[in-house]
């Protein structure tokens, strides 16, 4: 996959606070693209992943936001937010292992978050979201 370039247009869901998510985690992901296994430092996964463990809390906001306004697509969005904070700390564990496609995990959960999630759960549906 290519790096990612955030349009206003295209990417907004209409929701500030979601929206600064979106970024961060686009952002994320292009800090993270070019760089191969061998090329990042333990810090730089420990504060990625310490990260992605705080997004649980915008997550847990995002999904009172969606309830507040009705979202049809409420269970869907549970759904996916629980599977990727599961997925998180399977790779934080991964991670304590020691194990040798950190970088490639945590790549590929970004990326599948944002063409997963975030393009069709959150900025597609958002007039029906209304977030
Ligand atoms: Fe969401």
């Amino acid at each position: 996959m290519e790096t990612i370039t955030w349009q206003n247009a295209r990417h907004r869901t209409g929701h500030d606070k979601i929206d600064r998510k979106n970024k961060r985690i686009v952002s994320l992901y292009n800090q993270l693209h070019d760089l191969n296994e061998n090329d990042y430092s333990e810090e730089l996964v420990t504060e990625i992943l310490w990260e992605l463990v705080e997004y649980a809390d915008h997550l847990i906001a995002e999904e009172a936001l969606l309830e507040e306004r009705g979202a049809s697509n409420l269970e869907i969005q549970k759904a996916k937010h629980s599977a990727f904070l599961q997925k998180v700390c399977s790779i934080c564990e991964a991670f304590e292992e020691r194990q040798p496609d950190i970088l490639y995990q945590i790549k590929t959960l970004l990326s599948d978050w944002w063409n997963n999630h975030a393009l069709i759960d959150e900025i597609k549906n958002r007039p029906r979201t209304t977030h």
